[in-house]
């Protein structure tokens, strides 16, 4: 696999700048979840003619996510844009009709925001953790995303083995223990879009003797959403050799 460029008609988080954004008059609209952030200019840039139902999820998370222990309590006012928004920068890596592999998806972050924006490719979402997989799975049928699979498992234990076109992770560990627990599930020439902090370099040194055993070939570090939204996402994306 070479890696995707964003498909036709979707928008390029890479490429985006100020004069591309909208009127940057937030969008708070009736039967918002008490405390949410309001929504940001960016979520129409990122999210397009996928926007109605990103909203639906952000209200529900909004409004259940404290209390089934998915975000904690100062999670509300910046929930848009740290991690709606923020997930949703990734979505223009999903190659068309891609199997990708959600690793610990948690709340949803940024699998269902995924599936939500690429209803062309097929999501399993891989997490350990009950209450979390119960929330996944209400959420995809309420949201009747028919693109999303819930898979309650380790990525270790995951009955994928060598079956995904791509992985995407996000907050989950450092680059070093999650390569080698996410790269048995991808196939040969398949992809890895690794989303991470601002310490991404220094992961991707201290994971050295990782990457070489897993043979990664074209990696690189992208920074998406610069000029879109003040919380830009670090990837790291290699190819599975
Ligand atoms: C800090 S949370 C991040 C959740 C979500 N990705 C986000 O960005 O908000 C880490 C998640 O990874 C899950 N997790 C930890 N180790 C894992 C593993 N080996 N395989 C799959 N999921 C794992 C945890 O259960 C938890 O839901």
């Amino acid at each position: 696999m070479e890696h995707t460029p964003a498909p036709t008609g979707a928008p390029d988080p890479r490429r985006l700048d100020r004069e591309a954004s909208p009127s940057p008059d937030p969008v708070s609209g009736p039967g918002r979840a008490d405390g949410l952030e309001a929504e940001p200019a960016a979520a129409v840039i990122v999210f397009g003619d996928a926007l109605d139902r990103v909203r639906d999820f952000a209200n529900q998370l909004a409004l259940r996510g404290e209390e089934l222990g998915l975000i904690g309590p100062l999670e509300l006012p910046r929930l848009w844009t740290r991690h709606i928004v923020n997930s949703g920068l990734v979505a223009p890596l999903v190659a068309p009709g891609a199997l990708v592999g959600d690793v610990g998806s948690g709340a949803g972050l940024p699998g269902l925001v995924l599936a939500i924006a690429r209803p062309d490719a097929r999501f399993v979402l891989i997490e350990p953790m009950e209450r979390r997989t119960d929330w996944l799975r209400s959420e995809a049928d309420r949201l009747g995303l028919e693109n999303v699979e819930v898979v309650r498992a380790r990525a270790e234990d995951a009955p994928y083995a060598e079956r995904l076109d791509q992985v995407t992770a996000r907050a989950v560990s450092a680059l070093r223990t999650l390569i080698p627990s996410v790269v048995p599930l991808v196939r040969r020439g398949g992809e890895l879009i690794l989303m991470k902090g601002v310490r991404v370099e220094e992961e991707r040194q201290a994971a050295a003797k990782q990457i070489a055993k897993a043979r990664l070939t074209n990696i690189e570090i992208l920074t998406l959403g610069d000029g879109v939204t003040p919380e830009v996402t670090r990837v790291f994306r290699a190819i599975v050799g």
